[in-house]
């Protein structure tokens, strides 16, 4: 059970009837790791990589799955069309079955494409988008605003005359377009069938108080918005699409495009992991009750799973899960987790699926190590170095721990210069995981040394 979070209770999803009318506290996922997140620079899947991803979406419990974009290569038809029939019809024992998306560009091929992937699933989509933005109609497009909503109203409607009865609608770069215009095409995409409008802040270029005001603004200005989902679609530009992404929920969104470690275009995107434990820990006191269907035990698998098949390293200190992220180094830190672990985290590590070696995800440090050197928490210090030796099966007394502290001390003064020297000579930086940490086998050599001397 998780310390803070653990107030919020996970409830079941809705049925799926029609997306739109289940829950109005219920926030759908929906996962474009497989397609925003394979955008990112060097990070090429292959069709198995992607059917191991998709399945491991559905343990997570996504509700949409992007699968790919199917008109850009043959390859990633063939992904998406293995992803509908294989994933696309697993039916677990609550009935759930994950939608499976494919995107298209607002043309009669891509969308025909997209829809002869999908369409073997159950509960197929096809997601078409076109640019709404005046630079983007300017210099990308070359068309007027009137131009642009036919496009938009001629295509959707052409989804659905071929039997997609799901059609999500992108305004490219809604963040940067003009206010009066998106409700203009909107409504009238809303008219020629799309069931979801999606609301990309493609550049990344809003804070979270102008996102979640977009949102309002359409929900409030949009004729026929009340028959379909709002989605949120944010890239990370400045750093700010989780922030973003939870705005638009708040203000109204009930479907929230993101990503496994946030990789995507660019900067990348909202990542899962952040968006659905923001809900799962504040959902329910400061989030206005919404939740999610996610089951965040299996966030750290899917998490690992993607770094692995993308070569995309997640950084040590990325939330939820960076290396770091349930790893206390600083002594005053180390003493309060030993004597109750609400101190300082406030997800517990089972709560994503996160099996740490030492209960209180201590690492022996420097940190530790300046905080005894100050003369303050001199205790906790040897109190985190006692505890970490138990772990390992040593129990020392007093004097023992004396000794084996200074040696510790000296070891950890070693690594730091050994680092440092490595550094130096190899001229590449170090990854901040494999500095200043000594490690259990430098422990048990330091013990040993104590515990076994003649
Ligand atoms: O960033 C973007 O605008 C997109 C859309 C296609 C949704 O990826």
């Amino acid at each position: 059970t998780s310390i803070s979070c653990s107030l919020h209770r996970q409830r079941r999803r809705p049925e799926y009837v029609p997306s739109h009318i289940a829950d109005p506290n219920y926030v759908r996922i929906f996962d474009t790791t497989l397609r925003d997140g394979e955008q990112s620079p060097g990070a090429t899947l292959t069709s198995k990589e992607k059917l191991d991803i998709a399945r491991q979406l559905v343990k997570l419990g996504v509700d949409i799955i992007e699968a790919g974009f199917p008109a850009a290569s043959k390859d990633d038809f063939e992904a998406v069309k293995t992803i509908a029939k294989e994933v696309g019809n697993s039916i677990d024992e609550d009935g759930y079955v994950p939608v499976i998306c494919g995107l298209s560009r607002c043309n009669e091929r891509d969308i025909k494409t997209a829809w002869e992937a999908v369409k073997y699933a159950k509960r197929p989509r096809v997601h078409t988008f076109i640019a709404t933005s005046g630079i983007h109609m300017e210099y990308k497009l070359r068309k007027t605003k009137q131009e642009v909503i036919e496009i938009a109203r001629s295509m959707v409607k052409f989804a659905r005359s071929l039997g997609c009865q799901d059609v999500e609608f992108s305004p490219e770069d809604a963040g940067r377009s003009d206010r009066e215009f998106l409700y203009e095409i909107l409504g009238e995409v809303i008219k020629a069938g799309a069931t979801t409008l999606n609301i990309p802040d493609t550049v990344g270029i809003t804070v979270p108080s102008e996102f979640g005001q977009l949102i309002a603004d359409i929900k409030a200005n949009t004729p026929g918005i009340e028959n379909v989902i709002i989605s949120t679609h944010c890239q990370n530009d400045l750093g700010l699409s989780t922030a973003n992404t939870i705005a638009g929920a708040v203000a109204g969104a009930r479907q929230m495009e993101v990503t496994i470690n946030g990789i995507g275009e660019r900067a990348g995107n909202a990542s899962l992991e952040e968006v659905v434990m923001a809900f799962k820990c504040r959902g329910e006191h400061v989030l206005g009750g919404l939740y999610t269907g996610i089951n965040t035990r299996h966030i750290v698998m899917a998490s690992k799973m993607v770094e692995e098949y993308t070569g995309l390293h997640v950084q040590p200190h990325k939330a939820i899960v960076g290396a770091n992220a349930f790893a206390h180094e600083s002594g005053i830190h180390q003493d309060g987790m030993l004597k109750h672990k609400g101190t300082y985290e406030i997800i517990s590590p089972d709560d994503i699926g996160l099996e740490r070696s030492n209960e209180a995800g201590i690492v022996l440090g420097k940190l530790s190590l300046c905080s005894i050197e100050m003369g303050v928490l001199k205790y906790s210090g040897r109190h985190a170095l006692k505890d970490q030796l138990k772990e390992l099966g040593y129990e020392v007394d007093d004097e023992q721990l004396g000794n084996i502290f200074w040696r510790f001390k000296a070891v950890a003064e070693t690594k730091k210069i050994s680092v440092e020297l490595s550094f130096e000579a190899s001229n590449k930086v170090m990854p901040d995981k494999f500095c200043l940490r000594v490690t259990d086998a430098d422990l048990i050599a330091l013990v040993s040394d104590e515990v076994f001397q003649p």
